[in-house]
């Protein structure tokens, strides 16, 4: 009997779209060691990464062509090959089969993965997986990661949600929620009434929210001198199209300039695992220490590392995971209704709709 998968297929093939023509962060350069392969889905395609033996990443299909074992499973073999679990064939780093231990030792012209361009800088990984060239100099500036002294950069930190990418974009885009979500920690009741400006230059959007005569949250306690009580508050955005952010967010001063107020650069890198699923790096880097003393600064750098990580596990996750379920359950589209807190994220929506219109 003749089995015709075809339509099966076709019913598989995911209906979402991303935006291909576009640098994402696969991981953190930290995590990706020497000699051990390394599995990430991206853009609902499973990937492995590697290093060559002179460091530089190396980002494939993680699918044999033979039959269909994960690559991610084999070893890393000298001169930068990668070799399946399953029966021993051999990929270089470019993706061609380069040996075959079996039969009369011949490589299969069709013996060959797909690879993609990735690019270690601002200490992560970057992988380009869309059809025009990879320009390198389109990698959005994260140069406050590059050469800072180590105790004013919190943990570089992971968070796998359960929700889609949009979904965790839109809750960063909008700091409105900090006075709800995170009452205390990154917002108060002062917050909510705040003067929001939105910028947008070549596919960069910059939204500010400034509050005046603001409590100081306590994530910017420690950071902050004893004398200033109550100030400025602010939050400045950069959304560069689609997923990657930076907050810089800080009080004091007359708001808006980190050289005079004490907080951090926010950074939240987010990248899509499936259409409902999402890989969300995030680190902060501080601005002004106050304290000579290092050991205190070490501290609070862990301090804030966790109050973070608290924030976004366990008081945004399990609200956007929820919006997440929602939304699927129902049973037809749903258009959102629009606050004037959403603003920026329609702004980076249109944007983005924009890109995906000229991505093929
Ligand atoms: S599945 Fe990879 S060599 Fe057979
Ligand atoms: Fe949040």
């Amino acid at each position: 009997m003749k089995i015709d998968i075809a339509p099966v297929l076709a019913d598989a093939a995911p209906a979402h779209r991303y935006l291909r023509n576009a640098w994402y962060v696969a991981l953190w350069a930290q995590d990706l060691e020497p000699g051990k392969p390394f599995a990430r889905t991206i853009l609902s395609e499973p990937l492995v990464f590697f290093r060559r033996e002179d460091g530089r990443p190396v980002a494939m299909v993680d699918r044999c062509p033979h039959r269909f074992a994960a690559l991610s499973m084999g070893r890393i073999l000298p001169g930068d090959r990668i070799m399946c679990p399953y029966h021993g064939l051999e990929f270089g780093a470019d993706g061609a089969c380069v040996h075959n231990p079996h039969g009369n030792g011949q490589v299969p012209a069709t013996a060959r993965v797909r690879s993609y361009p990735v690019v270690e800088k601002h200490t992560l990984l970057w992988i380009w997986m869309g059809d025009r060239e990879a320009d390198e100099s389109l990698i959005p500036d994260y140069s406050c990661f590059d050469g800072v002294d180590p105790v004013r950069v919190s943990k570089r930190d992971y968070l796998r949600m359960d929700a889609s990418c949009e979904l965790v974009v839109n809750n960063l885009l909008d700091t409105s929620h900090t006075s709800y979500v995170h009452t205390g920690i990154l917002g108060t009741g002062d917050t909510v009434a705040a003067r929001t400006e939105i910028q947008e230059d070549r596919g960069t959007v910059r939204i500010s929210r400034i509050s005046d005569n603001s409590e100081v949250p306590s994530m910017y306690r420690d950071l902050t001198p004893a004398s200033i009580q109550r100030t400025t508050k602010w939050n400045l955005i950069r959304w560069n199209a689609p997923s990657n952010i930076i907050i810089q967010g800080g009080v004091g001063g007359p708001g808006g300039d980190p050289a005079q107020g004490f907080g951090y650069d926010g950074c939240h890198l987010l990248t899509p695992e499936t259409d409902r699923s999402a890989h969300y790096h995030f680190a902060a880097v501080r601005w002004n220490l106050i304290s000579d003393d290092m050991a205190e600064n070490e501290a609070i750098r862990q301090r804030i590392s966790q109050l973070r990580r608290f924030a976004f596990a366990d008081q945004d996750a399990p609200i956007i995971e929820m919006q997440q379920r929602r939304i699927d359950a129902s049973r037809e589209p749903l258009r959102p209704m629009l606050l004037s807190v959403d603003v920026g994220a329609v702004r980076c929506q249109r944007v983005l709709k924009q890109l995906l219109e000229n991505d093929r």
